[in-house]
Formats: C-alpha cells, structure tokens, sequence
C-alpha cells in the first residue's frame, strides 16, 4: 500500500483555487434579507424562482425568503416540490419551471437535497438542453443565473459548494463548477429550530466529516485546514445539545459549522464519502447517516499523516494536540453511538456477502487521488471487514500493520 503524503514539511499553503459565497448573511432573519442582497448584486427585475424543500415549504419557512424578495421588487414564485435527495426528473421539472418562468435569479431553501437542485436549476435557467448534455459540460466556465441558498439542515455545507448531485439510476452524479458556489448565502437560525432531533444528528456527523476528510485531503492548504478545524471543533462542542437536547443556540452554531466544513471541501472529501455513497446506495441510508457509519474507519484507513496535520485533528476531536488517529476514530464512533446512528454494517442490513462487492464498488466508482493512503480493493475490503460488526478498534489495529514506509 502506498503513501499518498507529502513530506512533513510541505504543508501546502494553497493547493487548489479557494472559493467562497461572495456574501454571507448571518442570523436571526438573515433569510429575509436575500432579496435585497440580490438586488445589490445587480439582478435584473422579473421573476425568482425559490427551490424548496416540501417539509420546509409546508413549514411557512420559505415566508421570511420569500416575503424580502417581493419587499425588493422581485416576483417570487416557489417550486417546492423536493422531496429527499434530487433525481433527474426532479431536476429536469424544476428547470423546466424556472426556464418556462424566465427566472431572474433561483433561490434555494433546504437541506442539500433541495439546495443542490437549486445550483442545478440556475444552470437549467441559462443553458438550455437535455439535463444529461447541460451536466456532462458543466466546468469552469458554465454560467448560471444569479444563485442565493439558504440551509435548513444542519450539515451538508452545500451553500458554500462547487458541487451539485442528483442521482441517476440510483447512482450518484457528481457535477462540479465554480459557478455553483453561489453569490449569496444565508444562515438563518430561525429555519432549524424545529429539524427533527436524528436530522440534526445526521446532517451534522456528515459536517463532521466534510471537515475531517478535507483536513486529510492531499489537496488541503492552510485555509482549508483553519477552517475545517474551527468547523470540526464545533460540531463536538454542540451536536449532542443540538440533536439531543434540541438547544437553539447550539443549533444555530451547528448551521455555523457546517458552513465553515463546507468552505473546508475546497480541499474535496476522501475515502469516507466514497465508502458513504456506496453504503447508501447499497442500504438506502441518508447521505449523513451514511457518511458518519463511514468517517470513523477513514480515519483509521489513514495512516503517514503530517503531524501537524494529525495535531489539528486531535485539538478538535479528542480536546488535545497529544492523541493520534485511531484515538480520533474511536472518539468519533462513540459520539455518533450517543447519538443513536448506525456504527455497523450489520445494523443496516449489510452482511458478510456483500462486503467484496462493496470494496470493488468504492475503490472503482470513486477513487481518491488525494486521501492519505491510496486507495486498494484488498486493505478497503479487509477495512469493510470490521465495519460490518463495527469494532473500530480492530480496523485501526489491522491498518497500522500495513503502514507505508
Ligand atoms: N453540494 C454539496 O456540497 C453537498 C455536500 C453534502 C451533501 N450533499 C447532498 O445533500 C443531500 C442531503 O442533504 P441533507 O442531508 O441536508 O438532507 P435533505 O435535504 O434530503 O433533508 C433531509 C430531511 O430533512 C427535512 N428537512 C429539511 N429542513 C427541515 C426543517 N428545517 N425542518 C423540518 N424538516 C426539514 C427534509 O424534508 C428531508 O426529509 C444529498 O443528496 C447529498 O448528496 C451535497
């Protein structure tokens, strides 16, 4: 198995190009205050398409949205028909909506799910053509319409995002653009109160995991560490009063952190979303559940990582600079067991049989130049080996004994 690390002392101050929401609204009623940020940004008159999740739509949490957009002279009209993670129907109704309305501008209220159709939509809104050909040339120069979202989980960072996804036959499409990352964001602690406490949880390990995995990312650079960190500290400070005790404020930090995660993903994600993806693929499990099941047994695949590195990982999840990775791993499993989220395979209905298949599924759908330690089919199924009972303890053992030179 080989090492994927730079040396030690080649902490990349910055890999990759650095994107950020070139405005970011904050607090309670920001959400109210999207339309006029719109209308400074130089938005034409006419009609904004708001993209919006059912429960949320249902909710009356789209008011405050949609009520600042006609108070700044637009003409909101909602499409709130996402219902769980986008597929491509759903996607190619909604830009069908938005390009029959001559959307302005799109808007995007909701989990990831209703927001990355939102990113979607604006593409829609300006590139005509059959999804699967808009999507195939989405890049660096794809041009969307004037974007603005707004969260109402607690986790997928997606308003600070290059990335939209929707699946298609059950497999997840990953379409990435600048253009994505949108003019606007808004954290409105007003829209989580009432998240059902496991969504809190849920959503909230997958921030979790955005800021861990961007911090073992190749591709990370002191920015993304910074914020990563910050966000990753955060969310073990808060999640248990958030998803458990269903505190407000710890809440509204929560909305905080997966924003800060999700500005850490310019580093990108690493073997826990690809084995996360697989899973849910495989047990119909939400993205965040998936993804927390997952980071516990990246981190003890990880291995060779710059000290400093691990330093910062260790202050945020374990309270102090002295622990090491599988420490981490073990700290990581038992909050998400407090939690009340699946820590085995076997509690979501995954056996011994499909473990090979699983292993084949994550190294060749989605491989990852940028972890730690390259991915191989042999150490990540022996990994799936242990998850299936989910002793993370043994998977740590098991993978120190192949460290890299
Ligand atoms: N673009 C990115 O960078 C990025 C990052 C991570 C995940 N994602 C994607 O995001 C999706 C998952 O998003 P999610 O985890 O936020 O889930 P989600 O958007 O599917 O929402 C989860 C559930 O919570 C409900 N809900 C949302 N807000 C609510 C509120 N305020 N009150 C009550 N109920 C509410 C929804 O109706 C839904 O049932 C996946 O498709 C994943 O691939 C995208």
């Amino acid at each position: 198995v080989e090492s994927n690390e730079p040396p030690s002392d080649a902490l990349p101050v910055a890999a990759r190009d650095f994107l950020a929401p070139r405005l970011l609204l904050s607090g309670t009623g920001s959400s109210a205050r999207i339309g006029q940020a719109l209308r400074d940004a130089g938005t034409r008159d006419g009609n904004v398409v708001v993209v919006a999740d059912r429960v949320v739509s249902e909710a009356g949490l789209l008011d405050a949205t949609v009520g600042g957009l006609a108070n700044a002279g637009f003409s909101p009209l909602v499409f709130g028909g996402v219902a769980g993670e986008p597929d491509a129907q759903l996607v190619r109704d909604a830009g069908e909506f938005a390009r029959r309305h001559g959307a302005a501008a799109v808007v995007g209220v909701g989990g990831g799910s209703s927001l990355d159709t939102a990113k979607l939509v604006a593409l829609l809104a300006v590139t005509g053509g059959e999804l699967t050909d808009v999507v195939a040339g989405a890049g660096p120069g794809s041009h969307v319409a004037p974007l603005a979202l707004v969260p109402t989980t607690t986790g997928t960072g997606s308003e600070a995002t290059r990335i939209a996804m929707f699946s298609v036959g059950g497999r997840k499409r990953i379409v990435n653009s600048p253009a994505f990352v949108p003019l606007v964001a808004a954290l409105d602690p007003q829209l989580v109160t009432g998240l059902p406490g496991p969504v809190v949880a849920a959503t909230g390990m997958d921030a979790l995991a955005h800021a861990i995995e961007s911090i073992l990312s190749r591709t990370r650079s002191s920015l993304t560490i910074a914020l990563a960190a910050d966000a990753a500290e955060l969310v073990i400070a808060e999640i248990e009063a958030a998803a458990i005790g269903e505190a407000a404020d710890a809440r509204g930090r929560m909305l905080f952190a997966a924003y800060l995660a999700g500005l850490g993903l310019n580093a990108g994600v690493v073997l826990g979303h690809s084995i996360g993806y697989v899973l849910a693929r495989r047990a119909h499990l939400a993205h965040g559940v998936s993804c927390s099941l997952a980071l516990p047994y990246c981190v003890a695949y990880a291995r060779s990582v710059d000290p400093h590195v691990v330093a910062r990982i260790s202050l945020a999840v374990c309270g102090e600079v002295g622990s090491d990775l599988d420490d981490c791993a073990v700290a990581i499993e038992q909050l998400a067991r407090r939690l009340g989220l699946p820590v085995s395979l076997q509690e979501v209905g995954i056996g011994a049989a499909d473990l090979d298949e699983l292993a084949v599924e994550v190294v060749r759908d989605y491989p990852r130049p940028n972890n730690p330690v390259a991915l191989d089919e042999e150490r990540v199924r022996r990994l799936l080996g242990f998850m299936l009972e989910g002793d993370v303890e043994g998977a740590c053992a098991a993978m120190a004994e192949a460290v890299p030179a």
